[in-house]
């Protein structure tokens, strides 16, 4: 493996190589042309400098060799990173048929990723070691660019429309993808993780959904709860984002709306607020909570709240005031 440079990350596809070299061929030969240009340039400098007052140069004669071959030099150089890059570049827009489709949508500010029997999973994108993988991807906003830096492929998500970007990881291990296009406040924070796993190890993972399979609701909750990005907003430990902290959340009454009137936040209430996040409002809140949401699974959105429940039960265990006076946890 190659551990990457000053210049560039570390190679983890089969593409990154011949990326790789092509930007070492046009980098070393610009520092060839450099040195040559400006060293020739600062030795005749000095070799002709006038060396006295009365001095004038003398008239300077065409020299056919060195016009012909300061004209065919660069050309040819050009003509080699150009045919070089373009082979490269049809190679990176053509997965071969083979390949493992995983479709991926981004929205501000996350990625999703649907896998082909439906597991679903946020801002982790889980793919074999070996094998062709091309990337199905569209926008439910405006627009992004995946990039995965080891594996030297980036491409523009839009909204309205499929683009396509493929490789096959040669590393197992765990790397970073970004947002590449500036789409908001949060494009900075717009990351993945890209996790590269041994091929029975992929099939293990897609077909216990992700690993989540045989858990329970709770710990299916919390899982849900980090890859669906709802800790980008909602806190556990009672500080403020976003959106509500869960801490202490599930069991409040009198829980105050924007409109000014009160709800018990109990499992349907909970329920409603995932799938229909502008229906009841928490007073203090924008309604900006993502209507995406919708598409949770039955048992995704009753693990949710299985965990939101944890978080309130946790506050009694640790001998909070108990449910029917915890008006103070729902601040
Ligand atoms: Cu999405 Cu930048």
């Amino acid at each position: 493996m190659n551990d990457g440079t000053i210049w560039l990350p570390e190679q983890a596809s089969t593409l990154a190589p011949e990326i790789d070299a092509l930007f070492y061929f046009v980098y070393w030969t610009s520092i060839v042309l450099f040195v040559g240009v400006v060293g020739a340039m600062l030795y005749f400098a000095y070799k002709y400098r006038r060396q006295h007052p009365g001095e004038r140069p003398a008239p300077v004669k065409e020299n056919k060799l060195l016009e012909i071959s300061w004209i065919v030099i660069p050309t040819i150089l050009v003509l080699i990173v150009f045919t070089w890059g373009f082979q490269s570049f049809v190679k990176m827009g053509t997965a071969p048929p083979n390949s493992y489709e995983i479709t991926v949508t981004g929205e501000q500010w996350n990625w999703s990723f649907t896998y082909p029997n439906g597991t679903s999973i946020t801002n982790e994108l889980h793919v074999p070691v070996g094998r062709p993988v091309r990337l199905k991807m569209s926008s439910s906003d405006v627009i992004h660019s995946f990039f995965v830096p080891v594996f030297r492929t980036k491409q523009d998500v839009l909204p309205d429309r499929y683009t396509y970007l493929w490789f096959e990881a040669t590393e197992t291990g765990t790397f970073k993808a970004f947002c590449t296009e500036y789409c908001g406040t949060q494009h900075s924070a717009m990351d993945a993780k890209v996790v590269v796993h041994e091929q029975g190890d992929f099939q293990q993972w897609v077909k216990t959904g992700g690993g989540v399979a045989d858990m329970p609701p709770a710990e299916y909750g919390k899982v849900l709860y980090e890859r669906q990005g709802c800790n980008a907003c909602h806190s556990l430990d009672g500080s403020d984002g976003t959106g509500p902290t869960w801490q202490g959340l599930y069991g409040t009454k009198n829980h105050p709306l924007s409109g000014g009137e009160t709800v018990t936040v109990d499992a349907n209430y909970l329920r409603e607020s995932i799938l229909q996040p502008g229906a009841k409002i928490a007073a203090g809140y924008g309604n900006v909570m993502p209507s995406n949401y919708n598409s949770l699974s039955e048992r995704q959105v009753t693990s949710l709240i299985a965990f939101m429940k944890q978080q309130s039960d946790k506050t009694l265990d640790s001998g909070g005031a108990p449910l029917e006076g915890s008006a103070g946890a729902a601040q």
